[in-house]
Formats: structure tokens, sequence, C-alpha cells
């Protein structure tokens, strides 16, 4: 097996292991360490098809679009293990200044059970479309929440919101006031 070069790569080859380990051959290329150990009992093809969708999703349901950095800007040209890790870009409203956040470190402390808990129940400030999680089925939260936790943790935690009325640092999306 080639090394890997990365840690989509090792993330992958992780999977790759345990779905060989599983059937019988439980070799472990150096560096190829599972993610967690969780990771290491989920190198099902359920798993695997699951991982796949949620890629799908943080494509096609426009999670990139905020929670990664240049992602829409660039027309999607930013390679996967780059993906999600939230954004220093704020947006700026009636609510105050936002920031995208790190989906890579905050899903590492969430189990599967809280993430959908907390996408039926909580809501976010804008423009986090928190109500596409409500909506979302169970089987694509979980996707999202496997290929995440696939990817692994990554990147530093996004800015704390700044509150109406108080000028953010660095640059901001500003949205137009709603008509009084
Ligand atoms: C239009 C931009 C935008 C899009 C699209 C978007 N988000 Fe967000 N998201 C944000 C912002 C901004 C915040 C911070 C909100 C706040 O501070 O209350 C956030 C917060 C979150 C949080 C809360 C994290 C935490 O622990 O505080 C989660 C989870 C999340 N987003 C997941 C997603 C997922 C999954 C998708 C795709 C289905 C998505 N977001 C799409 C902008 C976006």
């Amino acid at each position: 097996m080639d090394r890997p070069l990365s840690r989509l790569a090792a993330a992958l080859a992780a999977l790759l292991v345990s779905a060989t380990a599983a059937a019988g051959d439980a070799a472990t290329p150096a560096g190829a360490a599972p993610a967690s150990a969780e990771d290491s009992a989920e190198g099902s093809t359920e798993n695997r098809r699951l991982i796949e969708r949620g890629r799908y999703l943080a494509r096609i349901a426009a999670c990139n679009d905020c929670h990664t950095p240049n992602y829409a800007a660039s027309g999607g040209q930013v390679p996967e293990k780059d993906w999600l890790v939230g954004d220093r870009l704020g947006w700026r409203g009636p609510w105050g200044t936002t920031y995208p956040a790190n989906l890579r470190l905050a899903l590492m402390k969430l189990s599967e059970e809280d993430w959908l808990r907390n996408a039926r129940t909580l809501t976010y400030r804008p423009p986090m479309p928190w109500f596409m999680l409500r909506d979302m089925s169970d089987e694509d939260l979980r996707a999202l929440y496997r290929f995440v936790r696939a990817l692994g943790p990554a990147g530093e935690p996004a800015p704390a919101w700044v509150p109406p009325g108080i000028e953010p640092g660095g640059m901001v999306v500003v949205f137009p006031s709603p008509p009084q």
C-alpha cells in the first residue's frame, strides 16, 4: 500500500485497513493508525456509504460555501483536507457579526446522538441556515457527521460572535438591515 501523503489519505487508509482487518488480515501499515477507536470499528460498507453521502452533502448542501475559507469565491477549488475548518470572514447584520464555525473541531466534541439532537433543537444566528439541519433526514445528518469525523480535526476555532453595535476586527460581508 502507498504511504499516505496527507491526513485524508491516512483516514481513508485507516478505513481500508479496518475493512481488511474485518476480512481477517490485521496488518496495519506504519502511519495509518485509525483516527479514533470509533473509526476503526466503522470500516463497514454501510459506514463507507454514509461517508460518501456526507462528502456529497458537504458539496451540495452549501456547508462548504461558508464553513470552508475561499470555497465559494474559488468555485469550489479547495482541497478536501481543508474543508469545513471555519472562516475568519465575518457576516455582519442586525444580529451582530457571526463567523462560520470550525466543524472539524466542533463535531469532535459531539457524539452522533448529540449531533442529531442539536440539529433538531438548536438555532443559530444568521446567516447559518440552521433550518436546513433541522429539516434534514436522520440518515443525512449521520452522513455529514461521519464524513466530517473521517476528515479528522483541523484548523483553529472560528472567532467568537461580535454583538450588534460593536465594530468587528477583520473582513466582513455586510448584510443590508431589514426595511424599517
Ligand atoms: C450562509 C453561510 C452558512 C452556510 C451555507 C452554512 N453555515 Fe453553518 N454556520 C454559519 C455561521 C455564520 C455560523 C455561526 C452562527 C452563530 O454564531 O450563531 C454557523 C454555525 C454552524 C454550526 C454551529 C457550530 C457550533 O458548534 O457553534 C453548525 C453545526 C453548522 N453551522 C453546520 C452547518 C452545516 C452542516 C451546513 C451545511 C448543511 C452549514 N452549516 C451551512 C454559516 C453558514
